[in-house]
């Protein structure tokens, strides 16, 4: 079943619909050929660059076709589009409530929605804002550009979708990835819209902007998302190479109902498949070895244990 977020009932008839299948683009029906005008060429490619998947790729596509002819130009976009689109349908797990391609009528109302909303938290790369109308839900905004290393928009999501997954099968872990709702990659306006966790992240509790919520066994929590990242990288070949006291989070109310999160794993800003983690080679000791046999998201789920109890006992 394919979810619809609030906002697709609410367009007005006059706002085309966005396709929510995958990889719809402006490009598709796109009849190439002698037909087209100098003029129409050049907004072709305008809105082909546009449509880019992130400011990285961008300037990348915006080099490769520097040099060609005009009508060259948007069949190189045209064809760096769907190979895009392919590589995505590969990755995006099937059932799960993305929609891409929101209206810029949606966002420049979200904007404003948005003007005066409260920042649940910040990392190196991006804000989260509440939704002041609606309680369960917040966007994650990412910094342009970032300050760390970050996937795509497009990565980030679709790593956290998969994640999620993964989590939703897991349930005796009780470990909680915020359910993805949508996301844009408008250029000016790129965002997540996700779950709002009522939960407190590990590194405001670390730092006293939190206490640490009544009822929570670091323990208890801790193992069971170790369990889950171990066969997460094991058994599923992902990897979250950005587990620190900024990315866990401790909900405010830990329940005793068996099947609700005792801990949850945010931002898959760093994720990555096991494939893309194996081509990294770092230098250890001068020499090179491949980074996948030093990554280990469950060492440190270990650190984060420690300085939160430490914390937690002084
Ligand atoms: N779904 C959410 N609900 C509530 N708070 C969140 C949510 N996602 C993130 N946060 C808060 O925002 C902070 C930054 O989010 P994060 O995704 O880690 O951004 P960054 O990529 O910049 O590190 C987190 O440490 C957490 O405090
Ligand atoms: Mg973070």
């Amino acid at each position: 079943m394919i979810c619809y977020p609030l906002w697709y009932t609410m367009l007005p008839m006059n706002i085309e619909r966005p396709d929510t299948s995958l990889g719809n683009t402006p490009t598709e029906d796109h009849k190439m050929g002698t037909t087209l005008t100098q003029e129409e060429l050049e907004d072709r490619v305008d809105t082909l660059l546009e449509t880019a998947p992130s400011d990285e790729l961008y300037k990348q596509w915006s080099t490769q076709i520097a040099t060609l002819p005009l009508k060259d130009q948007v069949r190189t976009l045209e064809d760096l589009h769907q190979r895009r689109r392919d590589a995505l349908a590969s990755v995006l797990p099937e059932n799960v409530p993305i929609t891409r391609g929101v209206p810029d009528e949606f966002v420049q109302l979200l904007k404003e929605t948005l003007r005066n909303a409260r920042e649940l938290g910040r990392g190196d790369n991006g804000y989260v804002l509440a939704d002041p109308d609606n309680h369960n839900m917040a966007y994650k905004f990412l910094l342009r550009p970032p300050i760390g290393q970050q996937n795509s928009l497009v990565e980030e999501a679709s790593m956290q979708a998969r994640i999620r997954e993964i989590a939703l099968q897991y349930a005796d872990a009780r470990v909680g990835v915020p359910r993805l709702d949508y996301f844009s990659t408008d250029p000016r306006t790129s965002f997540i819209a996700m779950e709002r966790l009522d939960a407190v992240s590990v590194r405001d509790v670390i730092e006293g902007r939190a206490a640490l919520p009544e009822g929570t066994n670091i323990d208890t929590a801790f193992d069971g998302l170790k369990r889950f990242l171990k066969d997460l990288n094991e058994a599923h070949g992902l990897y979250h190479l950005d587990v620190r006291a900024g990315n866990i989070m401790l909900p405010r109310n830990p329940s005793a109902n068996n099947n609700l999160p005792l801990v949850y794993l945010i931002d898959m800003g760093m994720a990555k498949t096991k494939r893309e983690v194996r081509s990294v080679m770092v230098i250890e000791d001068g020499t090179l070895t491949p980074k996948i046999d030093r990554v280990s998201d469950c060492g440190s789920v270990d650190i984060v244990r420690k300085r939160l109890k430490n914390n937690s006992e002084s």
